[in-house]
């Protein structure tokens, strides 16, 4: 086991890719700190290894509470190497709707949530001059899709502030790190018709920690076959693109 994920806190630890990241944590020897606001769906987590993950219920769009949070996590675990963000909202959005109540709550739990515990992670790995830093982003955040748009405005917004922290940090020994997932069967994609690829929690758990123990601040699609996807996908020029329906 990477010594960088020892003591390690999963935001979104209670269902799909944070709950998969938790259980395979705490199976390879991690102590695992499990927040989301589903306490009993944590308890449930926890059930599969009791003496690796402690959980915390906490609704990370209560962004001001972050910083006690992390400060009494850090306490409780006697130490942290590392965070996972991997807390999401992607309500379904109808042909037509603009709703904005929707559009804050990915902005709150997608953008916000993420910069408030990254930022405090990398404040203290910087120091450390160790740690590593994964968030979940998503292949939506690279071309403005028609479906969701706050969706893929809070991924893109993801992609590029975990570049900067990487050009910011790697060069004090923090590992940052990037996964890009194409679609992923869980709660969030539950029900959504042939979707293309389709991999597991577990399978895309299994992935992600792979490129985080890689150690050297890896961006990388989930699993690596959307890249070529993409690279198609963005060479697409607009007037075309806006005519496509997917
Ligand atoms: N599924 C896909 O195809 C796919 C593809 C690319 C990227 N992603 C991204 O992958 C990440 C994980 O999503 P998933 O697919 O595993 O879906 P999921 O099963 O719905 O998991 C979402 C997690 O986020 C947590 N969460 C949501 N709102 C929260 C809040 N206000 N406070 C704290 N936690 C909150 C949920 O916990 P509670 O509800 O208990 O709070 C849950 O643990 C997300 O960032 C998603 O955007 C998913």
């Amino acid at each position: 086991m990477t010594s960088s994920l020892g003591k390690v806190i999963v935001v979104g630890a209670s269902s799909g890719m944070g709950a998969a990241l938790t259980r395979q944590l705490a199976r390879r020897g991690s102590s695992v700190a499990a927040v989301a606001r589903r306490a009993d769906l944590l308890d449930d987590v926890r059930a599969t290894a009791p003496d690796r993950i402690h959980t915390y219920a906490f609704d990370t769009s209560d962004v001001d509470q972050v910083p006690a949070l992390f400060e009494r996590i850090v306490s409780e675990l006697g130490g942290l190497d590392g965070l996972i963000y991997a807390a999401g909202a992607m309500p379904p959005i109808a042909e037509g709707e603009y709703t904005f109540d929707k559009d804050r709550t990915m902005v709150d739990v997608n953008l916000l949530g993420a910069l408030a515990w990254m930022n405090l992670a990398a404040a203290r790995f910087e120091a450390a001059r160790a740690g590593t830093i994964v968030g979940i982003s998503s292949v939506a955040g690279e071309r403005g899709r028609r479906k969701n748009p706050a969706y893929a405005a809070t991924k893109a917004a993801l992609t590029t502030y975990l570049e900067a922290l990487r050009n910011r940090c790697s060069r004090y020994g923090v590992n940052v790190v990037t996964a890009k997932p194409g679609f992923v069967d869980t709660d969030m994609t539950k029900g959504m018709p042939g979707l293309l690829w389709l991999i597991s929690a577990d399978e895309a758990a299994t992935r992600i920690l792979a490129l985080a123990d890689r150690q050297n601040s890896a961006s990388g699609f989930v699993p690596k076959r959307w890249g070529l996807v993409l690279a198609i996908v963005r060479s697409v020029p607009s007037f075309v693109f806006r005519r496509l329906n997917f």
